[in-house]
């Protein structure tokens, strides 16, 4: 018998699919991966699949954030609401910009504000900007959530593509007249989720110049910011003027192993900053005290920083050599801990059975269910794989045992590029 409908069906909101919610059998790009994952593991029981895959650290914060943690969650005084935060995270945030991005006079009172992470105030920024046929110019492939939501409250979406001959930085002057009429918002994340490249002085110069054309509000995720692997980090606003168009929004996710504290600040424009504290205030009541000063403790602790980049650096250096053993065009990044190359085209084994792709997710479900390897495809601008670095080895020997591996698993076919 078909059970009926609940009429809770016919309630939901246009803007998650309405009547239609939750009934769609399209299969999502992780999902997918996931799926894959689980066969090649039912299928060959006990063996070891390498995760190229995963978006966040493999390691846990510092035993000293972590102690930090424990002995603010112990003061009384920490308990209640934070709402939009204590001077603490503030101060200490003003003071990173400083001294690790080179960013002068941040006021602390006026110009930061803390995040229950980056994709909470993506999250909660379009609230505060956009009206219903307002656009949003948005990199693609990148981090959707700003335009998600912005979607949600009638916006639209414009993609810049960030194409390997641009450096993967967008080419604003692509943007057609009519759409820049209508834009508000221009997000932009460097160094980047998935290309792993990143911005230079003179692209920011030229962002912020466009912005103060074009009347836009820059949102810069700096979510990698400090994870370079040579200089200083770069911020956005370093450069001249960003203060007067738009805001960054930096994380101790990646940059200190904090990813599920959730935990980050958002810093620039005072105005801009004023009404993502607004609209905060009424979607929630702070991230809790004992973690804003555990994260604010980390702050000052560049060096956390620069020993986790160091790491990361360390297994690029090595997986691009794989990578280039094994055909890939691969090239070390300059900073975050991806490394995005050009999928294949075709792959031939040892029998000489050759099969052709048509796009990167069908590379990176090859790669799983042949290779155990698992990997991120983006189909959005090209095809191509994301490596991640961030794969969970227990010391240095099986780091080099891993990679090793991957070298034999691929080595066992020819790639066409
Ligand atoms: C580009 C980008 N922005 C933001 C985030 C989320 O960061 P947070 O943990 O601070 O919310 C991620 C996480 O994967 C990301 O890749």
């Amino acid at each position: 018998m078909l059970m009926a409908e609940s009429y809770i069906q016919q309630l939901f909101a246009e803007r998650i699919g309405g009547l239609q919610y939750g009934k769609s059998h399209a299969i999502y790009k992780f999902e997918k991966i996931k799926r894959a994952k689980r066969a090649a593991m039912a299928m060959q029981p006990g063996a070891e699949i390498i995760d190229l895959g995963v978006g966040e650290p493999d390691e846990m914060a510092l035993p000293e954030v972590v102690e930090k943690l424990c002995a603010e969650a112990r003061k009384p005084d920490n308990r209640g609401y934070a709402d939009n935060g204590d001077g603490v995270l503030k101060q200490a945030g003003a003071r990173y910009l400083e001294r690790v991005c080179g960013v002068k006079g941040i006021n602390p009172e006026t110009e930061i504000i803390h995040s229950i992470g980056s994709k909470a105030a993506l999250s909660i920024l379009p609230s505060g900007l956009i009206n219903p046929g307002d656009y949003v110019l948005m990199t693609i492939p990148g981090y959707p959530v700003f335009g998600i939501h912005a979607k949600y409250y009638g916006g639209q979406v414009h993609n810049l593509p960030l194409e390997e001959k641009n450096g993967f930085l967008p080419d604003l002057d692509s943007v057609p007249a009519e759409v820049l009429k209508k834009a508000k918002v221009l997000v932009l994340n460097y160094p980047n989720n998935p290309t792993g490249a990143s911005a230079t002085p003179d692209f920011f110069a030229k962002v912020v110049d466009f912005s103060k054309k074009n009347n836009l509000v820059v949102i810069h995720d700096a979510a990698y910011a400090a994870l370079v692997f040579e200089g200083q980090p770069l911020s956005f606003l370093a450069a001249p003027g960003a203060k007067e168009v738009g805001i960054e929004l930096h994380s101790a996710s990646k940059s200190f192993n904090m990813t599920g504290w959730r935990c980050g600040f958002v810093a620039g424009n005072e105005l801009l900053v004023k009404a993502y504290g607004d609209v905060k205030d009424n979607s929630d009541s702070g991230q809790f005290l004992a973690i804003q000063h555990a994260a604010a403790f980390a702050l000052e602790h560049p060096e956390i920083t620069e020993k986790i980049a160091a790491k990361y650096s360390r297994r690029m250096n090595a997986l691009v050599e794989v990578l280039i053993k094994a055909g890939f065009k691969a090239k070390k990044p300059k900073g975050s801990f991806f490394l995005y190359v050009k999928a294949p085209r075709a792959v031939s084994g040892k029998d000489g059975a050759r099969k052709e792709f048509r796009s990167a997710e069908d590379v990176s479900q090859w790669m799983i269910t042949e290779k155990l390897i698992s990997t991120v495809p983006w189909d959005d601008a090209g095809a191509y794989l994301r490596f991640s670095v961030t794969f969970v080895a227990k010391n240095l020997a099986d780091e080099s045992r891993i990679l090793g591996e991957i070298e034999q698993r691929l080595g066992e076919v020819k790639f066409e590029f």
